[in-house]
């Protein structure tokens, strides 16, 4: 029995457990992407030839001279779109409908025609083998993250490339859900759990922190409202919502970044990578 296994499976069906009654109430399931802790400002719309993004540059440094990208939760192609300007072929696998029309319609706007889209959940896509297997923050949703894992890895001719955050991700929400419910968000597993789960598996992968980024919720607190309410289930007119009104003028602060949270440390993530074991 490998106990890092149970212990990952457990808290995230721990979370999911004490999500329910929350996604009822959103009447939604759009498998993390507007999931209370989930990192739901990473479906913005965004530059692919954009420069300044370290976890995309450092990205660039594993696919080399890659060529073909698998993008495992690659939503609405944050990491796809720019990749797909330097690699032969990129595709997607993601079960969120919505995510892939927006990845659609951005390739489309870009002028960007080698990504594909496999619109189902990684754990039954029939997906083409890559160079390189791109994870970025899907698998702190992910119950049974051993054979999702192996799955990446015998996908992977070259390198497996996770992205995940050090902090629990849910962390920028937090300070609101318990302002809101009156109780602890419960937490996902970050980063020190992806690496116990890894070497548990007998990987022992190389790590890249990236340059800490300001937990930005949204440009303007409209927006940033909007988008708590999504990631809680909160519905606006509310009693919770009357709640989160108050959270936000306690808490969101206006920098030139956009609406951070007050008390919430800049988000520090990591690029996870490894070669997979042979399989001759
Ligand atoms: C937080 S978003 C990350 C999106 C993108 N990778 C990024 O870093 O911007 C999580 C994504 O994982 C996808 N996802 C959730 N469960 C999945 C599964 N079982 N297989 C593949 N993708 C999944 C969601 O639909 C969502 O697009």
């Amino acid at each position: 029995m490998n106990s890092v296994v149970d212990s990952w499976r457990e808290q995230v069906q721990a979370f999911d457990r004490d999500m329910a009654a929350l996604r009822e109430m959103g009447n939604r399931d759009d498998h993390g992407q507007g999931r209370p802790g989930g990192f739901g400002y990473a479906n913005r719309p965004m530059d692919p030839h954009r420069t300044d993004d370290a976890a995309l540059n450092s990205l660039f440094g594993v696919l080399g001279a890659g060529r073909e990208v698998l993008d495992v939760g690659g939503g609405a192609g944050r990491f796809a779109l720019p990749l797909a300007t330097r690699a032969e072929r990129v595709t997607v696998v993601d079960p969120s409908a919505d995510s892939v029309e927006l990845l659609k319609e951005r390739a489309a706007e870009a002028g960007i025609t080698n990504v594909t889209a496999i619109n189902e959940p990684w754990e039954d896509a029939d997906a083409p083998e890559a160079d390189m297997v791109l994870c970025s923050l899907v698998l702190h949703h992910v119950t049974e993250a051993g054979p999702f894992i192996a799955r990446l890895q015998e996908h992977a001719r070259d390198r497996v490339a996770v992205l995940e955050m050090v902090q629990t991700p849910g962390v920028v929400n937090s300070p609101f859900f318990e302002r809101v419910y009156g109780k602890s968000l419960p937490t996902l597993p970050g980063l020190a759990r992806l690496m116990e789960l890894l070497w548990s598996m007998d990987i022992y992968p190389d790590v890249e922190m990236i340059t800490p980024e300001p937990a930005v919720v949204g440009p303007d607190r409209d927006a940033a409202l909007e988008q708590l309410r999504h990631r809680l289930a909160v519905r606006e007119g509310a009693a919770e919502d009357e709640r989160l009104r108050a959270a936000a003028d306690e808490l969101l602060e206006e920098t030139p970044d956009g609406m951070t949270v007050r008390g919430v440390a800049p988000l520090r993530q990591a690029v996870v990578t490894w070669r997979p074991a042979r399989r001759d």
